[in-house]
């Protein structure tokens, strides 16, 4: 039974640079699949792209990323769960989070403008965790580039090998469809397609002159030609190879006309990888295990400001949760319960009973949780691969209202728990910095600890620009380091210390004076 679910189900991210077609893609597989009936239900915040500082907006955003985190559904057999990710770069942090719950990605690139700057971010994660990508180039019904130089572009700058597995017919105004070139199969192209079905014509032998017939002799023989180069520019296609990373086979369509989208799916499910095992701090835990093991990558405040309850969402990695079952919270040695543990289907939220390997649940919760927390049936390990990335602004909290210093300490503390932003304290004096990647998140912060813990609080700018986690083998070079640097080092909220830099040029001067110290660009180094 564990293996039956298990092979059955495919979790992945959706990932993209903003208004490359994230959204649409979604709706458009969740269309497939049959989980909704019309496109439009994955309703999108155009907060998230204009990084309006309105704070409805932000509330707004809160609430439809609840309901957008996981959309699950079924398609040929096999249950399907995207996990969103927030295109907006001022919540970077929380998609390099989501994209450790997922066991392979689909990166949508636009046609027309090609690798662009959270498409380079987006890809570093997944390569660091060997992530395996599908390719959607999108928008082929626009005057995109031209394909070779595209997919150049994207194995130089996002440092992977690629493999077409379908190929463009024209561009833009001459855009006619795609041949599928490992099934043989050619798709052709009507914009605005009502119909989610495609209309396949086999074509074994493109020497056939039925092509030429259907897509006139020129674009055939362009067709023919291409192919040619294509096979003998690209290795052949290997799964292996795709799922350890290394390779991404690349598929072209227009997500907003339906088109190339089912073979992407159908691709989707058959080469992706099933859930896959995970390691911990004392082993490495294999999905079919019949003991359950999870992990929290994300916790959501609940929208009802007077009710301080959370929703962490935990990625099931091996064994089968079950409702009402104690489970053993190991940062916290306390067993906990869930009465209402919650599963996402497309636009619905429902109670569920149990849930197997690669789905994520969403489980109620008080203010026990943290990113990264464990969950076993009592064994005493913590999964690993959630790393902190340094973050790119840090300010210093002030307290704005003296008479308010738990409030704010105990908020403060919450939303690092949150994962809204990271949270440094410096001693003696127990100054605090929050780091984050957009400005967004200052105002988020103020505005929820204000909302929620009715603190006060004012930021001062700070000359810091990155965060280095710390280390030596030495542990007395290590305390003469930090000693001696005590200005520039803070502890991050797992107490590990943190070098605050001005600049690299900071951190390869300290490195110069303490050629023993070592220096991580996240707090995951080992
Ligand atoms: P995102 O989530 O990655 O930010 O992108 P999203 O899906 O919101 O798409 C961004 C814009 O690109 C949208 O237009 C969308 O309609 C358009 N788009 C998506 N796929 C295609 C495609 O295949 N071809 C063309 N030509 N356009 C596409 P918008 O005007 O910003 O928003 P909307 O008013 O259409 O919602």
């Amino acid at each position: 039974m564990l293996n039956r679910e298990i092979k059955k189900r495919r979790t992945f991210g959706i990932i993209s640079h903003p208004d490359a077609g994230k959204t649409t893609l979604t709706e458009k597989l969740l269309l497939f699949g049959g989980a909704i009936q019309k496109a439009g239900t994955v309703k999108r915040n155009k907060a998230e792209k204009t990084a309006t500082s309105d704070f409805m907006e932000i509330e707004k955003q809160r609430g439809i990323s609840v309901a957008t985190s996981v959309m699950g559904f079924e398609y040929l057999n096999h249950k399907i769960n995207i996990l969103d990710t927030p295109g907006h770069k001022d919540f970077a942090e929380d998609t390099y989070r989501t994209l450790t719950a997922v066991d392979s990605v689909i990166l949508v690139i636009d046609s027309v403008k090609g690798v662009e700057e959270q498409t380079r971010k987006l890809m570093q994660v997944c390569r660091m965790r060997h992530t395996p990508v599908i390719v959607f180039i999108n928008k082929m019904d626009r005057e995109g580039r031209e394909h070779f130089e595209l997919l150049e572009e994207i194995e130089k700058e996002l440092n992977i090998s690629v493999r077409p597995l379908s190929w463009p017919i024209g561009i833009g105004s001459s855009f006619k469809g795609v041949y599928h070139l490992h099934k043989h199969k050619l798709n052709l192209y009507s914009a605005n397609k009502k119909s989610i079905s495609g209309d396949y014509i086999p074509i074994d032998d493109l020497a056939d002159t039925q092509l030429d017939t259907i897509l006139g002799e020129k674009a055939a023989n362009t067709l023919r030609d291409e192919v040619e180069l294509v096979d003998s520019v690209y290795e052949p296609f290997d799964i292996p190879l795709y799922r350890s990373g290394y390779l991404a086979p690349v598929f072209f369509g227009s997500a907003i006309n339906n088109f190339g989208v089912q073979e992407l799916l159908e691709t989707f499910i058959e080469i992706a990888p099933e859930p896959q095992g995970r390691a911990t701090d004392t082993r490495f835990v294999e999905p079919n295990e019949k003991k359950f093991t999870g992990f929290v990558f994300k916790i959501h405040a609940n929208l009802d400001p007077k009710h301080r309850d959370r929703i962490a969402f935990c990625r099931i990695c091996s064994g089968k949760f079950e409702r009402n079952t104690f489970y053993h919270h190991v940062r916290s040695n306390k067993n906990l319960k869930f009465a209402s543990p919650t599963s996402f289907m497309a636009d619905n939220k429902s109670l569920v009973d149990e849930a197997w390997p690669g789905d994520v649940i969403g489980l109620y919760d008080s203010g026990n949780f943290k990113i990264g927390d464990t969950l076993t049936e009592g064994e005493v390990m913590n999964f690993v691969g959630i790393p902190s990335f340094s973050p790119e602004i840090f300010k210093e909290l002030e307290n704005a209202d003296p008479f308010k210093t738990k409030q704010l300490e105990k908020g403060i503390a919450q939303l690092s728990d949150e994962g809204v932003a990271q949270l440094f304290v410096q001693n003696p004096g127990n100054r605090k910095i929050i780091g984050t990647v957009g400005e967004l998140q200052f105002e988020v912060i103020q505005f929820r600890l204000l909302q929620e813990y009715g603190a006060s609080c004012r930021f001062r700018p700070m000359n810091t620009r990155k965060a280095n986690w710390v280390s030596s083998e030495d542990p007395e070079v290590l305390k003469k380091f930090l000693y001696s640097n005590a200005s520039k080092i803070a502890y991050d909220k797992e107490d590990r210390p943190v070098f605050l830099a001005g600049s690299q040029w900071d951190i390869d001067y300290a490195l110069g004076q303490y050629p023993k110290m070592q220096f991580h660009e996240n707090s995951e180094w080992d």
